[in-house]
């Protein structure tokens, strides 16, 4: 049976392509945030994760505001990704798992969820930069990351967004379609984007560290107390893009044992961002029973 080994968030932000392209982890502006990989790294030499599936949101690159689905699932061989225009190398292909892809997406439906399917899909910064984060390398390395992903993408971007308990749903979902699949696979979740943040408007910019340090509390033990919070009061909040969070609430959902955090990097700012990188334990019910 598939095991869930646990779950990685972490900011994406497409200046960090150029900062690992040029090798500017000691720098004094990015140091404080690769740091907080170094036990990322040390935590998936022990777990090896054969898949991650990623929640992220795309940014135009693959949708556009014309035709943009609340939830999509990626069921391709192989992502591949394209210049968006940042200026940062264009990543290396990532393999698929369709086998994987087709029993989540036949879970989603059987669950209500009825999701958009993928068999050709791009991939971009909010992909690329978190698996060159967590998997390390330049994204346009020749080298493969070790492991096949299963992109699912939340819209983020064109209101009306899915709620935070909509997402946090997505991903119990998800998390239960894991535990019923019968290949011996290891699998992460990983959620990308945040924290707070706003790009455009009078309040680009901005930055609320106190909601933040909320949500890292909170989504670890209780994600349903910041289910009360609508997507009006998350762009107040957090900003108008700090509803990247849905990707995390959807990676949080599929965690299914009882989750612990592990490690934890908050870090401002990051390009606009106030960057975070969490790690958490997964464990199942079956395994504290028997330590
Ligand atoms: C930035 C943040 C994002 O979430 C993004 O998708 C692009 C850019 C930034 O802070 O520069
Ligand atoms: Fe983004």
């Amino acid at each position: 049976m598939a095991v869930i080994v646990g779950g990685i968030a972490t900011t994406h932000v497409p200046a960090i392509g150029k900062a690992i392209a040029e090798k500017k982890h000691n720098d004094p502006y990015w140091k404080p945030f690769f740091k907080g990989f170094d036990y990322v790294h040390y935590w998936l030499a022990r777990t090896k994760p054969d898949v991650a599936v990623v929640f992220y949101n795309d940014h135009g690159l693959n949708f556009f505001l014309d035709k943009l689905p609340t939830f999509a699932v990626g069921a391709a061989m192989e992502y591949r990704s394209e210049d968006e225009g940042w200026g940062i190398p264009v990543s290396r292909p990532i393999p698929g798992d369709p086998a994987l892809s087709w029993h989540l997406i036949n879970t989603l439906v059987a669950d209500e969820f009825d999701v958009t399917m993928c068999q050709d899909m791009l991939i971009d910064h909010a992909v690329t930069i978190p698996m060159a984060l967590i998997w390390r390398g330049p994204a346009s390395s020749a080298k493969s990351w070790p492991v096949k992903i299963v992109p699912i993408e939340i819209n983020t971007v064109q209101h009306p967004l899915p709620t935070l308990a909509r997402c946090l749903k997505l991903g119990r979902s998800i998390g239960r379609a894991i535990e019923t699949y019968e290949q011996n696979l290891r699998v992460v979740m990983v959620g990308t984007g945040g924290l707070s943040h706003q790009l455009d408007g009078t309040r680009a910019g901005f930055i609320n560290k106190e909601f933040d340090e909320l949500c890292l509390e909170k989504i670890v033990t209780e994600p349903e107390a910041l289910t009360r919070y609508s997507i009006h009061d998350w762009v107040e909040q957090s900003g108008s893009q700090g509803v990247e969070f849905l990707n995390w609430m959807a990676m949080r959902g599929a965690l299914t044992g009882r989750v612990s955090e592990l490690n934890r990097n908050y870090h401002i700012p990051i390009s606009n961002t106030a960057a975070a990188t969490v790690v958490y334990d997964n464990q199942k019910e079956s395994e504290r029973k028997a330590a």
